[in-house]
């Protein structure tokens, strides 16, 4: 059957994106709009290509991105996460070890803080409250994997702004990647 969406699923450097190219270019947006972000996590690295985007990000502001997947499937850039200073996690991102990891990478600084493992709801819900002021916190597969009413709550509690929602909300290229500013 012939995909619906031709934009997605391509490679990355060979390994293969479970996203769509465009979104590399609103990340971009978002982070020059957002000078202040200088800490980057990622959960669900699968194959790794946009850890290689959120890498390289992190390396402009001088830092590096750490990435949480309880598979290792990332062997395609593993020698490019070396040289960006990527770190990856094995270990569950809900565990105690992962949030001590994570609070000891953000010690609070603004982070970008991208929810893309297999369980976006629970993952941004559970992470917010942590994320210091300034930080942006994304969810992959909006509107698919992550509706509204699963960000409601949040948004009410912590004021949270949405960030290029022209893009997310039936957008060209359909990056299905909401973006917010905790304020
Ligand atoms: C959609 S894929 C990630 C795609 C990747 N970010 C990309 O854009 O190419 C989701 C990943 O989340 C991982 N995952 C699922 N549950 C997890 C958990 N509790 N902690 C960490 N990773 C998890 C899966 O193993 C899977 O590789």
């Amino acid at each position: 059957m012939k995909s619906e969406k031709p934009r997605w699923h391509k490679t990355f450097l060979g390994a293969k994106q479970q996203h769509t190219y465009w979104l590399y270019k609103i990340i971009d947006d978002v982070l020059m709009d957002n000078p202040q972000i200088c800490r980057f996590v990622e959960i669900g690295t699968g194959q790794g290509a946009l850890s290689v985007i959120l890498g390289l990000h992190a390396l402009q502001r001088n830092g590096h991105l750490i990435t949480f997947d309880t598979n290792s499937r990332h062997r395609k850039v593993e020698t490019i996460f070396n040289r960006l200073e990527v770190i990856y996690y094995k270990i569950d991102c809900f565990s105690s070890e992962a949030k001590d990891i994570m609070e000891g990478h953000i010690k609070g600084q603004p982070t970008l803080f991208f929810c893309d493992g297999d369980h976006k709801p629970e993952e941004f819900n559970t992470f917010v409250p942590m994320l210091p002021p300034g930080s942006i916190i994304a969810a992959h597969d909006y509107s698919v994997e992550i509706q509204d009413s699963d960000l409601e709550k949040a948004i009410r509690e912590y004021s949270l702004e949405p960030l290029c929602p022209k893009e997310w909300k039936g957008g060209v290229d359909d990056i299905q990647t909401c973006f917010f500013l905790k304020p």
